[in-house]
Parts: structure tokens; sequence; C-alpha cells
């Protein structure tokens, strides 16, 4: 067993400044990963902590809010109720209204309270989009826009490629890009960091990781849930523009990119950079769209939005020609399960094929990367069946998991993500030409798909994506528990 438990690096204390602080993404997912940190100990008593929201609110009553969602860490993190209060002495509540203003100045005397002028202030727009150009200059008239300060903010960042760069471009007329953290939860989950500690910490892989090996990518993210009580936006957006933009393009980065020289912020963004501009425009034929069958009864009214997506990617480079990455995401599917399959060549020449082994119909060598849940990498190779009678082969497998592998619990994405932010660590966040090539890829499909009717799948199923693959004579390579 391994305590991945580590030293913090170059944290200095900070001052989170959550707006929208009382809202869902801030009760969900900020608090509680602040909470899991300050019971790690790597938020110490001199961080500060503030919830700012429009709503008045004592800080009895926010934590009294707050604390259903932090259940987790008093059940298998043993929080005790000193862990607690110790948190929420680190905690403010404060009174602000972004679109009028008011309460810009509690916020300025809250940050003018701080011990060291020169600490981190991070400043998480949990609101939504349109709110960000009035928090931004709040936070400016108000003189919080110093070097010290970050801006950290969520998508939808645009519905479109426009719509990203009009509010992108507000952004940049207050904060500099390298103030700008834009957090995709993906990139700060363990295993889809060990992508590239399983890249390009090895060499075993990396040699065979192009055209001459590999025979095709897939990548799977598979949700159970449906669009439960968020309805509203997730039919102006769907599986396209909530899930592939974003999270599936990123993992699709991550797979195909070339080695930066260094783990560094820049060089790993330019590289993913590099991957999205070399995908090649789909066409019709690469793009399947599919809706659950009580989508529409549960918005209400009719819709054609997907809430499944499969699509045939080509990158073209010399690393990746004629490799074609599958990637699809839905809803209401059969499983919850997110992994990357990487499938190998077939053997070139079968010696086994005349010794009655049966080899030859075995299947190809896969390296299956589980992202969530049971988080491990699966490498199936063929062997021979123990015993004399002559050599029998069968599909067998190494399987290293990090939940045996490893004693802690593996922390929340945000969890790691917030910390980065107080580091001043952008590796894992987009930069803003990633996220428009992002848009130019899917801007085009989203006009491909417009006059489609999305093919209805029952739901636990793994959605209408077979034909995709089949076409190539291939087949997906469903997770399974
Ligand atoms: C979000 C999407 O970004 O990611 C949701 O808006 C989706 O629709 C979620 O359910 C999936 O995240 P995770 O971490 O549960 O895989």
């Amino acid at each position: 067993m391994i305590d991945p438990k580590v030293p913090s690096i170059n944290l200095r204390p900070s001052d989170y400044v959550i707006i929208g602080g009382t809202g869902d993404l801030a009760l969900r997912k900020i608090f509680p990963a602040l909470f899991w940190r300050y019971l790690d100990g790597q938020i110490t008593s001199d961080y500060r902590m503030a919830a700012a929201a429009r709503r008045e609110m004592s800080r009895a009553d926010f934590a009294a809010m707050l604390r259903p969602f932090c259940e987790d860490a008093f059940g298998t993190g043993g929080a005790s109720e000193d862990d607690w209060n110790g948190f929420l002495d680190l905690l403010s509540v404060i009174t602000l209204d972004v679109s009028s203003g008011e309460g810009g100045d509690h916020l300025a005397a809250f940050i003018s309270e701080r011990s060291d002028p020169a600490r981190p202030t991070i400043f998480y727009l949990a609101i939504a989009p349109s709110l960000f150009g009035d928090a931004t200059r709040l936070l400016k008239a108000n003189g919080l826009v110093t070097p010290q300060a970050r801006l950290v903010v969520e998508k939808p960042l645009g519905h479109d490629g426009t719509s990203s760069r009009a509010i992108n471009a507000e952004l940049a007329e207050i904060f500099d890009e390298s103030q700008i953290y834009r957090i995709d939860h993906y990139l700060g989950k363990e295993t889809v960091q060990n992508l590239m500690a399983l890249r390009f910490a090895n060499v075993i892989f990396e040699s065979l990781w192009n055209n001459n090996h590999i025979d095709h990518v897939q990548i799977t993210v598979a949700e159970t849930v449906g669009v439960d009580g968020r309805a509203g936006y997730y039919d102006r957006y769907g599986a396209i523009r909530d899930m592939v933009q974003n999270h599936l393009l990123q993992l699709v980065c991550l797979v195909a990119m070339e080695p930066p020289s260094f783990f560094d912020a820049d060089q790993v963004r330019d590289e993913k950079l590099r991957v999205l501009r070399a995908i090649r425009p789909l066409t019709a034929a690469d793009i399947q769209c599919g809706q659950y069958q009580e989508y529409t009864q549960e918005l209400g009214e009719a819709s054609d939005t997907e809430t499944f997506v499969a699509m045939k990617l080509a990158i073209d480079n010399w690393r990746w020609a004629g490799v074609p990455f599958y990637i699809r995401t839905g809803k209401k599917l059969a499983r919850r399960a997110s992994e990357i399959v990487i499938t190998f060549k077939q053997r070139p020449h079968d010696i086994f094929e005349r010794n009655g082994g049966g080899a030859i119909d075995s299947p190809p060598n896969r390296l299956i990367i589980r992202l969530q849940p049971s988080e491990g990498l699966r490498l199936q190779l063929i062997s021979k069946e123990p015993g004399p009678g002559g050599m029998r082969l069968f599909p067998s497998e190494l399987n290293l998991s990090f939940d045996d592998t490893f004693e802690s619990r593996l922390p929340d994405a945000y969890e790691r993500l917030l910390m980065d932010t107080a580091r001043g660590n952008q590796t894992l966040f987009m930069r803003r030409d990633e996220v428009f090539a992002a848009w130019d890829i899917i801007d085009p499909v989203m006009a491909l798909i417009a006059d489609r009717t999305p093919h209805l799948y029952r739901s636990g199923t793994m959605g209408p994506a077979d034909e995709l693959l089949g076409t190539d004579g291939r087949i997906w390579v469903d997770p399974h528990d």
C-alpha cells in the first residue's frame, strides 16, 4: 500500500472568495473540497475563506446550509466537531450584490484585513457567466484586482465560439490571462493526471503510442443520471456542448498530445492546442446523436436536444494519421463509467495458429484506463493456459487498481484544482486559445446536426452508436463493473 499524502508544494496561505457562495456549485463542490483540504492539513489556520452572496446570512445559517454537503468528510473522513468549528472560524459570509455593486465595500474590507498583502486572493465566480462582467468590474472598482488576485471561472463559458469569445473578452478587460483559471474539472481528476504520468514517466507505452501500433482509441464517459433538476440549462446545451466541447476533447488532447519539454502550464497547453488544431473537421457521418426516451416527458415539451453523442475524430498529424478516436458520452446509460481504451493492432503474424491455440480469434492487446469509478489501469494480454496438452491461449489481464494500491481516498477534482489556484499553477486549467479551438471544432458540428432528430434510446442501454464503429468493422468496448 502506498500513502499518497505528500508535503504541499509552493503553497502560501491564501484568501478564497467564492462569489455565489450559497449557490449549488459552492455548496456541492467548492466548500466541501476546501473542508477536505482543511482536514488534510493543507489549508491551515492562516487561510481565510468568504462566501459572498446576495442574500444576507449569518455564519451559523450558512454553516447549517453547508453541513449536509460535507457529511462524507464526517463519515469516511473521520472529521470531528472540532474540525468543523476550526474550519468555520476561517470562514466569513459577505453580503454582495454583483449586479448593483452593493456590498463591494464589505468585500474590500474583508480583503484589507489580511495579514500579508502579498498573499494570493482567489476570486471564484460561482455565478452565471452573464454576471461575470459585473463581477469583474466590481472587483476592479473596489481596488481588488491586484497582481496577487486570481480569477476562477467555470463552464459554460459560452454557448458557441462567438459567445465564448465575448465572455472571455470581458474577463480580459480586467484580468491578465496569467490570472485567469478556467476550470475543466476533468483535468483535476486523479486518473486524468495519471494519464500524463503513464505516458510521459514510462517508456514502455510511449514507444508504442502511435499509428504503427495503435489501431484505434475509444473514450467513453457514461452517466446513469438524467438531467434531473437541470433540464432548463441542459436543453439549451445538450451533450455536445455540455461534455464534448470541454471534458471529452480535453481527454482526447491528453491521449494524443506530444510530450512537452517540461510539465509546465504553457508547454502542456501548447501541446494540447496543437491536437485540437489537428482535428479534422467532422462530416455528418462522423456524428451520431441520441436522446433518452423519457427526456421530453421530463422536460415537459418537445425537444431535439441530444442527451447522447458519439463521434469519430481524425487527428491529422504524423503520429495519429489513420487512427480513429471514437468518443461517446450520454445520460441515462447502462452504468456510470468513464474509460479510455487503447486498442493495439493485431499481431502481424500468428505462430500459434496451426497448434490449435485459437489465437487468431483472440482479441488484440488493449490498455484500458478507467477514470471513474474504481480508478485504475488494465492491460489485456494473451497468455498461455497453464498445463500440458498443447499451446492453448486465453485473454488475461494485468490489473492495476488504484483503489487497492493507494491507502487514502482519491481527492475530488476540485480539491486539487482549488489548491493549484493558490499555488499559481495553471497547468490543469484551460487557456483561452484552447477554449476557442474547441469551439472551432464544435460550432460546425452543431451546424451539421441542426436539422437532425436524435435517435431515441432506452435508458439503461449504452446509446445508439453501434453503427458508427460497425461501418469501420469495430465494436465498442463497454465498461464493465
Ligand atoms: C459536468 C456536466 O461538467 O460534468 C454534467 O455539466 C455532468 O452534465 C458532469 O453530469 C459529469 O461530471 P463527473 O465528474 O460526475 O463525471
